[in-house]
């Protein structure tokens, strides 16, 4: 496909969506487009609106599953698994929580750390997560642990959130857990930004408040690089592996 046909199609995929109407059948081949063109929100928008109308247990309805199953990536679950990091975020949300507390979660993921702002004692967790085959699952496991009374799971990226509509009015305290590997990547800065300025209120606590970014300079000699090795050290270099640049 041409570069002019590629754009076309993507300038334009919002009305292919409208004429797709309710049927799943369409919503799915639309989302594959969607996938081909790099048009990740629409792609999972639609995966979920397709789910909730295709028949429970019929072969679209696993198809669709598959495909969505297939967005989630595996790093949750190894995420998941770092007893260290659960419980240095489980000691961050109790010193900033108080009984009483509204809280908003960025990047629900599991909604571990939505429960584990309950468990502080929270009055109420809003928790929205970008992707909404995982803001499903959030949901789910938020329901399994029996907090759907004090947490709701908004599957939308924190900056497409109303604060009045979906929050209520800002929030006593923001956690989030959307650091990239190198700290300030996959758009963690306007995240933050647009959460301390609309959603936050003034003076309301942030989990984590701060981060540091370590660098250091490395020499090697030995090895003639292909660009994509360098940009893969390039990349390990700055998500601080200190062992690596020693
Ligand atoms: C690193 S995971 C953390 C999941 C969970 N909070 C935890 O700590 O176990 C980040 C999640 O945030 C979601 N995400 C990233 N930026 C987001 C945003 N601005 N709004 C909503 N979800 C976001 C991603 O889709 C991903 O599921």
């Amino acid at each position: 496909m041409s570069r002019e046909r590629r754009e076309e199609l993507r300038s334009n995929f919002d009305l292919f969506v409208q004429g797709a109407g309710d049927d799943p059948a369409r919503l799915l081949g639309l989302a594959r487009v969607a996938g081909n063109l790099d048009l990740w929100r629409q792609h999972d928008e639609l995966l979920g609106r397709a789910r909730t109308l295709a028949e429970p247990g019929s072969a679209l309805s696993r198809a669709i599953q598959h495909r969505i199953n297939r967005r989630v990536p595996t790093w949750h679950f190894s995420m998941l698994h770092d007893r260290e990091r659960n419980e240095a975020v489980d000691r961050a949300i109790r010193t900033a929580v108080s009984p009483g507390d509204r809280v908003l979660d960025i990047g629900s993921g599991s909604g571990l750390l939505a429960m584990m702002a309950a468990r502080a004692g929270a009055e109420s967790v809003v928790t929205c997560e970008s992707n909404p085959a995982i803001a499903a699952m959030a949901a789910e496991i938020v329901a399994l642990n029996g907090f759907s009374d004090t947490i709701r799971v908004i599957a939308k990226p924190s900056t497409d959130l109303d604060v009045e509509a979906d929050l209520g009015g800002p929030v006593d305290v923001v956690v989030s857990e959307v650091l990239a590997a190198n700290l300030i990547g996959e758009g963690v800065h306007t995240t933050m930004e647009d959460a301390v300025r609309r959603l936050l209120r003034p003076g309301g606590r942030l989990v984590p408040a701060s981060g540091d970014i370590v660098v250091a300079l490395a020499e090697w000699t030995e090895l003639t690089l292909s660009a994509g090795s360098r940009n893969s050290i390039c990349e390990r270099s700055t998500a601080c592996d200190r062992a690596t640049l020693a």
